[in-house]
């Protein structure tokens, strides 16, 4: 079976999840802030499955990154070459490297905020990484491609 299609179509369709999940994340917490709420059971689900949605999304991104054909013909000239021209460029190298970043800033959102005790703090670092990590994802999707396989 050839997993590249079924790969790529995954990844198609959970950015939405991950769009979903991080919108309702973000908002779970700035509701929290804005009223004064409690950290609650809630919260830390909503969070954890926006984190979740983004290792999953990681882990098909590298995955197809090393046999999708649509990178191995942006690098077909090396990465000298693909750097000079930008849909290469975003295709081998900005695509990735902004989503690896963002998710990466997300993971250190989640991890202060269930370090720290106080629940305004908790909520405020996972409103201010979370957000960031959003637009950096929202900044590098690949929206000429199909919004659905
Ligand atoms: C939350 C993060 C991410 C989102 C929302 C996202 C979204 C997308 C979307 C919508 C496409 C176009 C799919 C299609 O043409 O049907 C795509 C393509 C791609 N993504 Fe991501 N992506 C994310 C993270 C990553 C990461 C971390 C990597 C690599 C480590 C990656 C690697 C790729 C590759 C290689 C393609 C091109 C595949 C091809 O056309 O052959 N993505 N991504």
């Amino acid at each position: 079976m050839n997993s590249y299609p079924f790969l790529l179509n995954l990844h198609n369709i959970l950015r939405w999840a991950v769009l979903l999940g991080g919108l309702y994340a973000i908002t779970k917490s700035v509701l929290g802030i804005m009223h004064k709420r409690a950290y609650t059971k809630q919260e830390n689900i909503s969070h954890a499955v926006f984190v979740g949605l983004c290792h999953a999304q990681l882990l098909i991104g590298l995955i197809l990154y090393f046999i999708s054909p649509a990178v191995d013909e942006a690098l077909a000239n090396g990465m000298g070459a693909a750097m000079k021209v930008p849909e290469l460029r975003f295709v081998a190298v900005e695509h990735i490297s902004t989503m690896i970043i963002a998710i990466v800033l997300i993971q250190v959102g989640r991890s202060l905020s269930k370090k720290a005790t106080d629940a305004m703090v908790k909520h405020r670092r996972a409103v201010i990484f979370f957000s960031i990590g959003m637009l950096l994802i929202l900044s590098r999707i690949p929206w000429n491609k199909a919004l659905w396989p």
